[in-house]
């Protein structure tokens, strides 16, 4: 499985980046200058309103010296600017006060988990307060190590038996004290199979639909089981078609506008070739990304954004 076994080849390709950054700024300069014109013709111009989002979800890979060695080379590309992409790396915890410290001030950085409580006797969890202080701008809290938190990954829902319910538990936990969430659902191949896709997805985001009413603060990652890790990526239409789906479940059971806002991110097995087309899904408002997140890719994968500003 590529984002378990392919710690290497960022770091080993971090020279050949550098030179690819110098054409991707030219065709970039050109897309931008296209972009800008663009909005302001067509202020509304993305989906809904959607804002392109991309997550790096790193999982439990790196380095110190690895790890410094991403952010450098993140820091020093361009990409469409933060009001057209929303990019959000996710370190293993010990390397998030580095990497906060570190990354350049328009990419966030996200937790890959938290605990469901405040502190107290939890041996080998983390709680809020040791991620985010308390100072509070608007719904937002200003974060000392990350301002989001994945959750429900199906690696934890699978390896570790996190339920439905727990998973709820964590985003309304996360999202009372001012944290941003990628929320994670989706099937098993076996489901899948089953024909049983929906329902498991619409179980996953139900439970957390029961112990929340905002939504603003959450983005939904359809991430199908058989495809995180396996290099078997959904095709174009089956990531659309749960999209779509999932989009006019929130619509029926929380309502229209959150249905509309929520930013719907696809993952499982995203890469730098197969990115622009799953972009150009009218439902599809992002990824997030595992192996090719310690990749050069990561970057093509940012400007996917601009299939949608185009
Ligand atoms: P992958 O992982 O891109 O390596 O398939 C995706 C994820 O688990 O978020």
């Amino acid at each position: 499985m590529e984002s378990r076994s392919s710690d290497s080849s960022f770091f080993h390709q971090h020279n050949m980046l550098m030179e690819m950054q110098q054409s991707l700024r030219i065709a970039l300069d050109h897309t931008q200058r296209q972009s800008n014109s663009h909005h302001q013709n067509h202020p509304e111009s993305s989906t809904m309103g959607r804002k392109f989002f991309v997550g790096g979800n790193w999982k439990c890979n790196g380095t110190t010296e690895q790890v410094k060695k991403i952010v450098e080379t993140l820091n020093a590309v361009e990409v469409p600017s933060s009001d057209v992409v929303e990019v959000v790396v996710s370190p293993p915890y010990v390397f998030l006060p580095l990497v906060k410290s570190l990354l350049r001030p328009d990419f966030q950085v996200a937790a890959q988990n938290c605990w469901v409580k405040n502190g107290g006797a939890f041996t080998g969890e983390v709680s809020l307060a040791k991620m985010s202080n308390s100072s509070v701008l608007g719904v937002v809290t200003i974060a000392k190590m990350s301002n989001s938190s994945v959750l429900g990954h199906s690696e934890r829902r699978l390896l570790l038996n996190e339920s439905n319910e727990f998973v709820g538990d964590k985003v309304a936990y996360a999202l009372s004290k001012g944290l941003k969430v990628i929320a994670c659902v989706g099937e098993t191949l076996e489901q899948r199979e089953a024909g049983s896709t929906m329902d498991v997805v619409a179980e996953q985001t139900k439970a957390i639909a029961d112990r929340i009413s905002d939504w603003n603060n959450v983005v939904i990652a359809y991430e199908p089981v058989w495809a995180i890790g396996t290099g078997k990526v959904a095709t174009p239409a089956q990531a659309q078609e749960v999209h779509s789906e999932l989009r006019k479940w929130l619509a029926a059971k929380t309502s229209n506008e959150v249905a509309e806002t929520m930013r719907i991110i696809y993952g499982g097995s995203v890469n730098g070739a197969n990115c622009k087309e799953l972009a150009g899904q009218p439902d599809v408002d992002g990824f997030l990304v595992g192996g090719a997140s310690l990749k050069p890719e990561f970057i093509d994968i940012i400007n996917a954004a601009t299939v949608k500003s185009a």
